[in-house]
């Protein structure tokens, strides 16, 4: 029985992701926020709840606490993690800042996916055969701006996501790069355009609300994203880093995801944190 955590895994793709792992015997924990979207994943789970096997953990991952005290729930809680899953992510139009500060876009999509990546290496080590999915740009969206990573200066809500998908494309070369351990596995996959909630805070604009309606009926299904990405998820011995775009493997390109500028946005990070004074404490961050 493999240990599975998912962040968004209370809806969309992480939702049917956590289904798939329940189904095959799997215990599986969900991290979001809403506690409704929770209480309909343990009572679709029905009694594996009550067997240990399905749990809703509430986390507001935008901010830098909460995903320091899911690390220390997690960590307590399995002795080793065998699938982390970072599918968490909420669109804005506007830009917003959170209370720590950090562009929310950049938080969520990006900072907490540092963090839980670094902070739970110790339980995945002790799987033998672990594998991080993290929702990335898988080489679409470009470099980073490195003058402006928080997009302070010029803001678009669907560019925003594209941009944190360029960051994590790096944090997984950083990761695998940093770690040796060749029992951990890191997959990068951009979906594609998929028909999930769209879930966000967007503008008033008719053409906003056309957009997001023409995404949901153009875009594949939530079981197909799904079929796309397990054949990279289950059989060990693949490549440490794998790249998928829309179920096919990629290449990194050395433009967007040199190791040079993956070390460079990890030092960024470290310092963004130390500057704000976040308690990342003994996580085992390095
Ligand atoms: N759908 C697409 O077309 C598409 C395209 C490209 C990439 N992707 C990527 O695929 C991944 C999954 O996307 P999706 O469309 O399946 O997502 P989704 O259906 O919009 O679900 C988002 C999930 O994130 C959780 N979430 C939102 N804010 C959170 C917060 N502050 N803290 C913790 N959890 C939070 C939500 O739970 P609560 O509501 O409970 O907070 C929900 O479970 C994402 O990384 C996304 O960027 C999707």
């Amino acid at each position: 029985m493999k240990t599975v955590v998912i962040t968004g895994g209370t809806d969309g793709i992480g939702r049917a992701l956590a289904q798939t792992y329940l189904e095959r015997g799997d215990q599986v924990a969900v991290v979001g926020t809403s506690q409704a979207k929770g209480d309909a994943f343990l009572a679709a789970a029905g009694d594996l709840g009550a067997q240990g096997r399905a749990w809703f953990l509430p986390a507001d991952l935008g901010l830098i606490d909460e995903n320091t005290r899911l690390i220390d729930r997690l960590a307590a809680q399995f002795e080793s993690l065998d699938v982390l899953v970072l599918a968490a992510r909420y669109h804005r139009s506007a830009r917003v800042e959170t209370p720590d500060g950090f562009e929310a876009n950049f938080a969520l999509f990006y900072l907490s996916r540092y963090l839980l990546s670094h902070g739970l290496v110790s339980p995945l080590s002790r799987s033998g055969s672990a594998v991080i999915l993290n929702f990335g740009a898988a080489g679409l969206a470009g470099p980073p701006r490195w003058e402006d990573l928080q997009l302070a200066r010029q803001y678009h809500g669907v560019a925003a996501m594209g941009h944190a998908g360029s960051l994590n494309d790096l944090l997984a070369v950083d990761f695998v790069d940093r770690y040796p351990d060749p029992n951990i596995r890191y997959v990068i996959n951009h979906p594609g355009v998929v028909s999930t909630s769209f879930a966000g805070e967007y503008d008033h604009a008719p053409q906003t609300a056309a957009e997001v309606e023409q995404l949901r009926l153009t875009g594949k299904t939530i079981d197909t994203a799904v079929r796309h990405i397990l054949p990279f998820l289950d059989p060990a011995g693949q490549a440490r880093l794998s790249a998928v775009c829309e179920g096919a493997a990629v290449p990194l390109h050395p433009e967007t995801s040199s190791l040079t500028d993956a070390r460079r946005l990890h030092d960024i990070t470290r310092q963004l944190l130390d500057s704000r004074q976040h308690s990342v404490g003994d996580r085992g961050l390095p």
